[in-house]
């Protein structure tokens, strides 16, 4: 199983827009996915047009079994929900002595084998429940909206990155993925090309500015359900392609 943590400490870049929209990609081109949700606000069970009795929480906390955390939302594709539960999961990881770091992975080391792929969304910000996703992930992806701040805190982010590597050789910046990207802006342009020139290999092709993608969750749709044959679909599906490619 591949498991790929969506994840930038800045807010509002396209976490959960990429995580959800991915995860549905993926199931489509037909594999096994889990989306996992580690934030606090939930927000992938409502793109997704579900409630969520159960999720990531209970299922750490071991009040919920997994048959009873775990959602088929749609074909191939799997929910373990986030939400306000998270708050106490993170409390928990905090009073622990020693091992805190590895409460998610130890938690869903018996999924390990029944997904293609785990995607996994991640809060902004920097908490104990962060360094859990990248004490679980081998690969992120980081969104990157095409604003110069937005930049500096990926170069912010590597450096988190490199602290955990001390620890987890194995766990890779994978993607940068360019998104809000708006072609008749200048500057977008111009940062472009300078992450090109940093990250080379690394750069994935952008995701164009859509309203579009900001109306699906409004109706509990993916991008695939609200608009076929728009820009959003092309440009996830680039990702998709591209993400599945590497193997
Ligand atoms: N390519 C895009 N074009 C237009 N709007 C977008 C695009 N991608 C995401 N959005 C919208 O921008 C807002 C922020 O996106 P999203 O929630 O995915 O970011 P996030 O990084 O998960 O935020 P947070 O850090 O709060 O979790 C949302 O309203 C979303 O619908
Ligand atoms: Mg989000």
């Amino acid at each position: 199983m591949r498991k790929i943590a969506i994840s930038l400490s800045k807010g509002g870049v396209g976490k959960t827009t990429t995580a959800v929209n991915l995860s549905a990609g993926l199931a489509r081109a037909g594999y096994k996915v889990l989306l996992i949700d580690t934030d606090t606000q939930g927000q992938a069970s409502r793109a997704l047009g579900v409630s969520s009795e159960a999720g990531l929480a209970e299922l750490l906390s071991g009040e919920a079994t997994t048959a009873e955390s775990i959602q088929e939302v749609r074909e191939n594709l799997y929910l373990l929900a986030g939400g306000r539960n998270l708050a106490g999961l993170k409390r928990s990881i905090d009073r622990k002595d020693f091992g805190g770091e590895l409460t998610l992975a130890e938690g869903l080391e018996p999924l390990n084998s029944s997904f293609d792929y785990a995607i996994l969304d991640t809060a902004p910000g920097w908490d104990s429940l962060t360094v859990n996703v990248l004490f679980y992930a081998d690969e992120i992806l980081s969104p990157v909206s095409m604003e110069i701040l937005t930049v500096s805190g990926l170069m912010d982010f590597q450096e988190s990155i490199q602290a955990i590597q001390k620890y987890r050789p194995e766990l890779e910046l994978r993607y940068v993925l360019p998104t809000f990207m708006d072609g008749r802006v200048k500057k977008s342009e111009e940062i472009l090309s300078q992450l090109r020139i940093y990250f080379g290999e690394k750069l994935c092709s952008p995701i164009r500015y859509s309203v579009r993608l900001s109306e699906a969750p409004g109706f509990g749709m993916t991008i695939y359900e609200y608009a076929p044959g728009s820009t959003g679909v092309e440009d996830y599906q680039a990702v998709v392609e591209r993400i599945s490619k590497d193997g």
